[in-house]
């Protein structure tokens, strides 16, 4: 985004979730977003430069006015998703997670050795994230090389915040012969050409896409892999994104393996640092999260695939009270949903599984773990700010020095399931409304560093701020 680009006001009401469990509503609020994508100021009604600041957006033609109904929230930051299991979404969901790897999802993620057939799928998938108000994913791709630049450069094209990781895999004991890197030397050398391939792409100045360095996870992956990996994380200050602790097969297999358990093992061989994510972690226990926290480490929480491969729930308020960094994963395919609103009702659903627990012939009060339960307003901030935190990214508030990247949900559309009544719903209820009811359809517009890149309602064609 050059700085020569005239930016623009956005006036209507604004939702968001700045804190954990806080929300704020601002009615008629003026949001002046600068030529670089940057939110310079957010000015509610009572301000005493609100006047001038709409007149003047509204003389010089740079006043986006929102209609009655509609709401301006921050954009959705997806912290975990397989890019090349899409196709996959809503498939084979009855096996253990190390079977559905073997029988369904290597074979699947083995054809994009195929740059042809990656840009199929990855073309339609950012398309459908941008529609659902996915403005940044962190992204797992596969072991190729060229279908990871190819989603990078997708990513870039379609103005996606988009982090991308080229998957590592070379523990040939875990890793079938169809589907690995082709050794340990090639596998690193490949990371750093995807590293340096994207930040050379002409209009990523800015960095609106990412590499990411990715083992997939400890048994996937030699330790010489890991160390490597390790220390190309520490050259380059890239992001870093793993699974750690998903399923007590994994957790058992690495702790057979190296006599620790996850965390330790990731921290020993460089891959915990400020900007990595670790996927799941479901079987972390106090010691692994001081272990997190003490590196700065973020925690994308994937309630809907937990449901399948995890055989246990994040201890989500355990990490929320510790401080962690947390945000949201779909994990596709693992979860079957590309919407991070769907995954807001799931992290809701998961917690308070986990508080009551499910066992009906257990007595009550004994049946989960007491104090577990989140309300919407934490899933909405995990689902946005959370996930700006983990990444350490501007972004997933409405407030002066973030980036502006937002999605309109518009509240008026006939097919829908969102429904408001105005003289019995509050604008709170409405924001609740929206994080429980709220689906693609209700998505209109979505802006990405100030980019609009979604415009369901504009005419064909004539995208702009
Ligand atoms: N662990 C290793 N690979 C995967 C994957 O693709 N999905 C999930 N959920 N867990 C994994
Ligand atoms: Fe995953």
């Amino acid at each position: 985004m050059s700085g020569t680009a005239t930016g623009f006001t956005v006036n209507g009401t604004v939702m968001h979730a700045p804190a954990p469990g806080e929300i704020e509503v601002l009615p008629d609020a003026l949001v002046l977003v600068d030529g670089d994508g940057t939110i310079d100021a957010v000015l509610t009604a009572g301000h005493p430069g609100y006047a001038r600041a709409r007149t003047s957006a509204r003389n010089s033609g740079t006043l986006r006015q929102l209609k009655e109904g509609q709401y301006l929230l921050p954009g959705l930051v997806d912290l975990h998703i397989h890019a090349p299991q899409f196709p996959q979404i809503g498939k084979a969901l009855h096996l253990p997670l190390a079977d559905w790897l073997q029988q369904h999802t290597f074979p699947l993620e083995a054809r994009y050795g195929d740059v042809a057939f990656a840009e199929r799928i990855y073309a339609s998938l950012v398309d459908t994230l941008l529609a659902n108000g996915t403005t940044t994913a962190l992204y797992f791709a596969t072991v190729h090389i060229g279908s990871s630049k190819r989603l990078a450069e997708l990513c870039l094209e379609k103005g996606q915040r988009g982090l991308v990781g080229k998957v590592a895999m070379d523990n040939l004991d875990e890793c079938p012969d169809f589907y690995r890197d082709a050794s340990t030397e090639a596998g690193l050398a490949e990371t750093r050409a995807l590293i340096d391939h994207v930040w050379s792409l002409p209009g990523n100045g800015h960095g609106l896409v990412r590499p990411v360095v990715t083992p997939r996870f400890i048994p996937s992956c030699t330790d010489a892999m890991l160390e490597g990996l390790g220390a190309i994380a520490a050259e380059h200050g890239c992001h870093v994104q793993t699974h750690c602790s998903e399923s007590d097969w994994e957790h058992g297999y690495v702790i057979a393996r190296h006599g620790k358990r996850d965390t330790e093992s990731l921290e020993d061989f460089g891959l915990l640092g400020r900007r990595s994510v670790l996927a799941h972690a479901n079987f972390i226990d106090d010691g692994d999260m001081d272990i997190i926290k003490g590196c700065g480490s973020g925690i994308a929480h994937c309630p809907l695939s937990n449901y399948y491969f995890s055989n246990a729930v994040f201890p989500l308020r355990r990490a929320l009270e510790k401080r962690l960094h947390v945000g949201l994963g779909t994990d596709i395919s693992g979860g079957p949903h590309p919407s991070l609103l769907e995954s807001c009702r799931h992290v809701i659903n998961a917690s308070r599984v986990l508080e009551d627990g499910v066992d009906a012939a257990s007595p009550a009060g004994g049946r989960g773990v007491a104090g577990s339960h989140v309300d919407f307003m934490e899933a909405f901030w995990l689902a946005t700010a959370g996930g700006g935190q983990a990444l350490d990214l501007p972004v997933g508030v409405i407030a002066k020095g973030f980036l502006f990247d937002a999605i309109l949900v518009d509240a008026t559309v006939t097919d829908s399931n969102l429904m408001v009544f105005d003289d019995l719903d509050t604008a709170e209820d409405v924001f609740q409304k929206i994080v429980y009811t709220a689906s693609r359809n209700n998505v209109r517009k979505v802006w990405v560093h100030g980019k609009l890149v979604v415009d369901k309602d504009g005419k064909p064609g004539a995208v702009h701020s």
